[in-house]
């Protein structure tokens, strides 16, 4: 290995861990994100191994596919790991396959477990490397009981157009904050206006430096994390809740849109998201520290927005961890726990108030099971329509029913995959 080729180890270690911490748990990438941070890895650094790992994650279930007829045996789980790695910088990575190869040898090597995987990394890597790049074949770039799920839900047609946006890095969609500035924004930021209103960049780099973000004209929000508040129809003047907040993308649009707003989420850590975003973009909420679920304020509000916790499996363009941290036994607790939320923020909506429940979610069970059985436990409130387009809805996302089922290829470029259902309390 030349002293060239030396150059991005400590990156590609960072990488290891960052890989394993994102398939172990949930946030488990996040959390090793910012711990790497804190112990001082250099920004350059974290940069790439933070790129290496979301290559390995977009690509993981076709890289496992290629690897497993070359692994006799399980090997330890950092060699899994660092092949892993290896495989994403020879075939979808701008590194020269000697580079791929000698620096995953080297890593390997460091390791000294018990025996040295150096010959074996060499020789699967070198191997890999004769087969060719793999496809993308849709079906084998999610885990296979999400996929399963997607059939059922959507269809295998519906299934494979999902999955195949795991592979895809989207571009950043951002909100302004006054709808007058968006074409203006977008001009800056060589961005395009999508229907609802959202401008979509495909720049990159650190987003603190972009054109306007000092002078808070605009905050980062996928355009389908976008269309729920909007759904609330907001009037200058109107009260709003937003029971879980943070880090404050929905409660933004509400204060921006002139509501007086009360913004509650159970993580005060979290919460502090929220203050900061609102104090950069000049906008003013009441935030409250609270569980959703027992918070003992008793004032109603024109418009409550419960975007409850979920499985996130509609985030995967952005997190493509949450597929392969998930577990199928989450989604029957979250959806526990989704019942209980929107029960509690029933009694919070005053009379004639709209009632907006979102997930960004692509499980049925997060969705549309909800809102059946929120209807029913709820002969007070009925469902008002989403119209076509409204909010920037795309036309494929508007069920029979009238509420949203947004799905990644929805939109050209994508976007992330969300539900959102609007309910009015009759009395
Ligand atoms: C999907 S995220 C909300 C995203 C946010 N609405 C936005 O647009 O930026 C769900 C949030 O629910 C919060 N949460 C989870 N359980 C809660 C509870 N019982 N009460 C209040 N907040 C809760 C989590 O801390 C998390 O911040």
């Amino acid at each position: 290995m030349s002293e060239q080729d030396d150059i991005g180890l400590p990156a590609r270690e960072a990488a290891a861990q960052f890989l394993e911490a994102a398939l172990s748990r949930r946030a488990g990438l996040d959390e090793a994100l910012s711990v790497s941070a804190t112990r001082g890895l250099p920004p350059r650094d974290r940069a790439l191994a933070r790129a290496l790992t979301m290559v390995v994650l977009r690509h993981l279930g076709v890289i496992d596919r290629a690897l497993a007829p070359k692994l006799q045996r399980e090997p330890p789980e950092r060699i899994r790991t660092l092949l892993r790695l290896g495989m994403a910088q020879l075939f979808w990575m701008d590194v020269p396959d000697h580079a791929a190869v000698s620096t995953t040898v080297a890593i390997a090597d460091r390791l000294k477990p018990t025996r040295s995987f150096k010959g074996l990394v060499n020789a699967i890597l070198r191997g890999l490397q004769r087969d060719g790049k793999p496809a993308d074949d849709p079906e084998a770039l999610a885990p296979s009981w999400l996929f399963a799920r997607w059939q059922a839900a959507f269809g295998d047609a519906g299934a494979r157009a999902i999955a195949a946006a795991i592979a895809n890095e989207p571009d950043t969609d951002l909100t302004s904050k006054d709808p007058s500035d968006t074409e203006a924004l977008a001009a800056l930021l060589e961005g395009t206006v999508l229907p609802g209103g959202s401008i979509r960049t495909a720049r990159r780099g650190d987003l603190a430096e972009w054109p306007a973000f000092a002078e808070g004209r605009w905050w980062v929000q996928d355009a389908g994390a976008a269309i729920p508040a909007r759904l609330l129809n907001i009037q200058p003047g109107q009260t709003a809740l937003d029971l879980c907040a943070a880090p404050g993308g929905k409660t933004l649009q509400l204060a921006a849109a002139g509501a007086s707003v009360v913004a509650i989420d159970r993580s005060p850590d979290r919460l502090k998201r929220v203050s900061e975003n609102l104090a950069r973009m000049s906008l003013t909420a009441e935030v409250v520290a609270a569980d959703a679920r027992t918070w003992a304020d008793k004032r109603t509000f024109d418009a409550v927005l419960l975007d409850a916790p979920c499985s996130a499996t509609g985030t995967f363009r952005r997190h493509p961890d949450v597929l392969w941290a998930a577990a199928p036994g989450d989604i029957a607790s979250l959806a526990g726990v989704q019942i209980r939320m929107l029960d509690s923020a029933s009694g919070r909506v005053k009379p004639g108030g709209r009632l907006v429940y979102c997930v960004c979610s692509l499980e049925p069970e997060e969705g549309e099971a909800q809102i059946r059985g929120f209807l029913t436990r709820h002969p007070d409130f009925s469902l008002e329509p989403v119209a076509a387009g409204e909010g920037g809805a795309p036309a494929d996302s508007v069920s029979p029913e009238g509420w949203l089922r947004i799905l990644p290829h929805h939109l050209e470029g994508g976007i992330d995959g969300f539900f959102a259902a609007r309910m009015i309390r009759k009395v």
